[in-house]
């Protein structure tokens, strides 16, 4: 079919779920596709637009930031409006709150001045696709995740039709059956228990592996945050999966990317920076679990109690629980901050991870696992300690622990406990020891792939290329 477009230019709406570890990527996937000359509408809810950073100048007329508000429930405090404002448990009542804007959406998308070539979705908006098609625009599903992780969720008809192998916790402790190869890509008990207690709370929501069906089953084209270098094996699996007419892109990592201006976005930089010119090349440990999870009180004092062990240096970000009355220093073990005083820095609230990551001082990174976090690490060549609390984060280190990109902190399967002395024990492996020499080898090598500029904007060369080549055709003016 012959394909013309308005100008060459296109217009793609980027809608992500309500998550720290989504908005990022969707905004940095903007970024590109605006560097390109095309023009975006970013759409999120008020808060979520404000927690973005700064558009770069010149690309500020081409990236429409658009404020949806989100519709109030009962029970979701008034000012949630991402999976950081609320306790774990809580989250399914944001996605239903999340799943009220498909009429204010459906009114942009049907309104929208210029019409939009694209809709790039997350997994979350399950319904979004079929509103999409109904005016005529092009759907893809951006997954933020892992190739690998895509690959255990596996195949979309089974999520959708209900058929999935995996109806209790033990049925995701195994490697689908689909995985030809040895593989521990699974999930541990305890990092499954969590996420099938929440869903469990409230079954009129609909599950995210539901979500995930329709959101990989109704789009034209799958876009991955990766690489095929990095993980061939589970892009092949996945295309074998998803069939032939379903294209599966990768967009390369979004390396992390440093402004030259310090911004209100790079809060208490300045006091961060002096402590850490003050330590030695390679010798901090930077911990931060991430926006979601919260740890127990038994997590928090072994984490604790282990970083006081190891000796380290360490710059520890921590964040009180939502809706807690209870400050998370009150749950720190008795004298910690006093006893580690010069040496370790307990952060409160957010911090500039990016920036952090990118000190020279800083050699190892104790990571929840988000992918985000991850790239964000490994683009700065830091050794990773995996730490995964909930999500896809188990499967992330399971990725991670096999391409030899960090360690993982031993837990019973059964309650996720763990021992401070284990914890003592790779940090000191991680950062010091000679047997941790390959380690820290293998982290800088990875530097190359996740973090060098120009051979992840070859990549998302081609992720452009697909845009252009494969809009709905327009007539010309
Ligand atoms: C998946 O998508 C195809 C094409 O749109 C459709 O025909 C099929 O019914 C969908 N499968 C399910 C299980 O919804
Ligand atoms: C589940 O959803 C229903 C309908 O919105 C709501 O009334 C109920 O309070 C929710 N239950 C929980 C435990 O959140």
């Amino acid at each position: 079919m012959e394909k013309e477009k308005k100008n060459g230019v296109l217009h793609v709406v980027m809608f992500p779920w309500l998550a720290m570890g989504h908005l990022i990527p969707f905004f940095h996937l903007s970024k590109l596709i605006a560097q390109k000359g095309h023009s975006v509408s970013f759409i999120s809810t008020p808060r979520n637009i404000l927690r973005l950073p700064k558009i770069p100048p010149h690309l500020s007329s081409l990236i429409n930031l658009v404020s949806l508000p989100l519709p109030r429930l009962d029970n979701l405090p008034n000012d949630a409006e991402s999976s950081t404002d609320v306790p774990y448990n809580k989250q399914q009542l944001l996605k239903r709150a999340f799943d009220m804007l498909e009429l204010p959406l459906t009114d942009f998308l049907g309104s929208s001045e210029s019409k939009p070539d694209w809709v790039i979705y997350d997994y979350a908006s399950h319904w979004l696709p079929p509103v999409a098609a109904r005016f005529d625009i092009s759907r893809a599903f951006f997954s933020s995740f892992s190739a690998a992780c895509l690959a255990y969720i596996g195949p979309p008809a089974p999520l959708i039709n209900g058929q999935d192998f995996r109806t209790n916790a033990e049925d995701f402790t195994l490697v689908p059956e689909w995985v030809p190869f040895e593989s521990d890509m699974a999930y541990r008990l305890h990092e499954i228990a969590k996420y099938l207690q929440r869903s469990s709370e409230n079954e009129s929501v609909t599950p995210d592996m539901v979500r995930f069906g329709f959101a990989i089953n109704e789009s034209e084209v799958v876009f991955i945050r990766s690489s095929d270098e990095f993980e061939p094996e589970w892009f092949n699996l996945l295309r074998e999966l998803y069939g032939k007419g379903k294209p599966v892109v990768p967009i390369g990592f979004l390396p992390p990317q440093i402004n030259e201006q310090v911004d209100e976005f790079d809060t208490n930089w300045v006091g961060i920076n002096e402590w850490l010119d003050k330590q030695r090349v390679n010798s901090v440990i930077y911990i931060a679990v991430g926006t979601e999870a919260t740890l127990s009180q038994e997590e928090l004092t072994e984490l604790a109690l282990g970083l006081e062990l190891s000796g380290a240096p360490f710059f520890w970000v921590l964040r009180n629980p939502p809706e807690s009355t209870q400050s998370v220093f009150e749950m720190l073990p008795h004298g910690f901050v006093e006893r580690v005083e010069g040496r370790g820095v307990v952060h409160l609230g957010w911090a500039p991870q990016v920036r952090i990551l990118s000190h020279d001082s800083v050699g190892g990174f104790l990571t929840h696992c988000g992918w985000n976090s991850m790239i964000e690490g490994l683009g700065f060549g830091r050794v990773l300690i995996l730490f995964p609390m909930v999500n896809d984060q188990g499967l992330n280190a399971r990725l991670g622990n096999n391409k030899g990109l960090g360690v993982e902190i031993p837990r019973i399967a059964q309650d996720g406990s763990f021992t401070r002395d284990s914890v003592a024990k790779l940090v000191r492996l991680a950062m010091v020891e000679d047997s941790g020499e390959s380690l820290r080898i293998r982290a800088k090598e990875m530097k190359g792939l996740f973090g060098d500029r120009n051979r992840n904007n070859q990549i998302a060369d081609e992720f452009i290329c697909f845009l252009e080549d494969n809009s709905p055709p327009r007539l010309t003016i």
